[in-house]
């Protein structure tokens, strides 16, 4: 990977047009794809669905449908009443002291040569690769073991624990939300739970400044998630996220303490593309700051990524099976050719 500019200084120090390095800008956004604002993603309410896996006689089936609706339909939702908005509140605020300390602070966590952990930007892997308008800091975050220390900031004093709460909290958040998926999909919730019990967790945090020419530049390029599932939250209450629907893009309102879910291809895949995994991008704002942070759910190292067997008997496979570490050099392989990883595994 390249070394690349700290966004956060490049956008200080950025008055006018001139000011943005070539590199940044998109010509494909003149090519206007039509904003839709009148759509919205559903909203699902956790209290609703069932905390208990085990006692089905409590579930809400009208809640449960919806949930179905929107897993299949739409890939993405936000979910309210989780029972976590005191983690995400800690989180919200050591989020925002760590970008806003000096840089030279922050370069304590900065990202080492072909290695994503850290505070840096996103892999860079040519001279003539566009980039995007964002810093991040990425950590492995389970399971405990692989958790690498070196990058977990010291600075602003509570990072660390509230970190490790936020991410226990949100892995048993998408633990329910796999049993609830499991039985909307008709199959017992072991077996989609079972490959994230032992979950490889990543926590990434994006902070997009404003940019004079926001129109010219993007946040986080269009793409869909290699994982299995994706919990997100807007720190700030910015708009910025926006998912492809219908050959239009769709911005995701914030709503004050939600968690935004999104479906990965590795979750289309064991679905047999029951559920789909959608492309997304992050835009920038003209006037104010954007943080948020993403939590990504992926099986296990000792799963295969591949339809799970219950779900192909009357349709067969749609998708091809790999082992883990296959999979993971897949994802890096389609990066590189600029296709679709789904792409490559459709059968
Ligand atoms: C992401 O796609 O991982 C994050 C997008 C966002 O910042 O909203
Ligand atoms: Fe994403």
């Amino acid at each position: 990977s390249l070394p690349v500019e700290n966004v956060q200084q490049l956008a200080a120090a950025s008055h006018n047009f001139k000011d943005i390095p070539n590199r940044y800008i998109r010509p494909e956004l003149d090519n206007h794809v039509v904003v839709d604002e009148s759509l919205q993603i559903p909203i699902i309410d956790m209290t609703k669905l069932c905390s208990d896996e085990q006692s089905k006689g409590c579930l809400d089936h009208q809640e449960l449908e919806k949930l179905h609706q929107a897993c299949k339909h739409w890939g993405f939702f936000q979910l309210i009443n989780h029972g976590a908005a005191q983690v995400i509140e800690e989180m919200k605020v050591v989020s925002e002291e760590f970008f806003k300390l000096p840089l030279q602070e922050k370069m304590k966590c900065g990202q080492l040569p072909n290695n994503i952990e850290g505070y840096g930007q996103a892999f860079v892997v040519s001279e003539d690769q566009k980039l995007d308008w964002g810093d991040m800091l990425f950590l492995m975050s389970l399971p405990v073991s692989l958790r690498n220390m070196r990058f977990w900031p010291n600075s602003p004093p509570h990072f660390r624990p509230t970190l490790h709460n936020y991410s226990k909290e949100l892995h048993k958040i998408a633990m329910r939300l796999f049993s609830m998926m499991a039985i909307n999909l008709g199959i017992e919730p072991q077996k989609l739970t079972s490959a994230y019990e032992d979950c490889n967790q990543g926590i990434r945090m994006n902070y997009y400044p404003p940019c004079v020419h926001a129109d010219k530049v993007i946040g986080l390029t269009p793409h869909s998630d290699a994982t299995g599932l994706t919990l997100l939250i807007q720190i700030n209450q910015v708009q910025g996220l926006q998912i492809k629907k219908d050959a239009k893009w769709v911005p995701i309102q914030p709503i004050s303490g939600a968690i935004i879910v999104n479906i990965g291809d590795v979750l289309e895949i064991m679905s047999n593309g029951e559920y789909s995994s959608i492309e997304h991008r992050a835009v920038i704002n003209f006037e104010k700051e954007r943080l948020s942070v993403a939590a990504f759910h992926n099986p296990n190292m000792t799963t295969d990524i591949g339809p799970l067997p219950d779900l192909v008997k009357t349709s067969g496979e749609k998708y091809k099976r790999l082992s883990h570490q296959e999979y993971i050099k897949l994802v890096v392989a389609s990066k590189l050719d600029g296709k679709s990883l789904l792409d490559h595994m459709k059968i």
